[in-house]
């Protein structure tokens, strides 16, 4: 009688499975700053076998200086025009998986591109936890405020609307990050079988 597959082989053959479905579309984390889109989706893409690339580090090697630079330097809306054009190039290399920075998603072209040419997963993180993961790295250009905390306030509730269109949404939270890669597995798994069923925050995730 053969063996039964033991859960590292289930586990290994459900990873394959997302790697082939994808083909050549990505997988494209969105969300606020600290949410964990690059921490996550660099053992996202380890899990799945398929390259990381970071569309913020993407920005900085394509213009030769740093995000809080090209702010300072030539201002948001020429850092949007950028932002908007190495996420289209990097699209067009897919597969891979894709951490973009907190306001890509907030461009309509940007969200046409993700939707013809990747999966998009939606890190939704609250915002203590965001406060917390932020304090740890002063170079972010829209947190130079007199008050963080309500500017961070102000974003969640200007994005969050625009976040929801993403495919899949994952309650990013503090416990193991292997616990957050498991389940984006797990709905990439679902929604790449085919029903493509969007997930509503109210049923993500389990509680902290
Ligand atoms: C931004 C987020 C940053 C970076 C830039 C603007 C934003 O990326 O792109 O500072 O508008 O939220 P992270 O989300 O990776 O911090």
């Amino acid at each position: 009688m053969p063996e039964a597959a033991s859960p590292a082989d289930a586990s290994a053959s459900r990873d394959a499975e997302i790697a082939a479905a994808l083909g050549t579309r990505s997988i494209v984390l969105v969300g606020m700053m600290g949410a964990g889109k690059s921490t996550i989706g660099r053992r996202l893409s380890a899990r799945l076998r398929l390259p990381f690339l970071d569309a913020d580090a993407e920005i900085e090697a394509a213009a030769g200086m740093s995000i809080a630079d090209i702010f300072e330097v030539h201002g948001e809306p020429h850092f949007r025009d950028g932002e908007a054009r190495v996420i289209a190039r990097l699209l067009d290399g897919g597969p891979a998986v894709i951490a973009t920075g907190g306001g890509a998603f907030m461009r309509e072209e940007t969200r046409g591109r993700i939707r013809g040419k990747a999966v998009s997963l939606w890190l939704k993180a609250d915002a203590d936890i965001i406060m917390k993961r932020v304090k740890r790295r002063a170079d972010r250009p829209l947190l130079q405020t007199a008050d963080p905390a309500a500017t961070v306030g102000r974003l969640i509730e200007e994005r969050e609307p625009v976040y929801r269109h993403a495919d899949l949404t994952i309650w990013s939270r503090d416990v193991p990050h292997e616990k957050i890669v498991d389940e984006c597995i797990e709905a990439l798994h679902g929604w790449l079988r085919g029903d493509g069923e969007k997930q509503s925050p109210d049923r993500m995730g389990a509680t902290p």
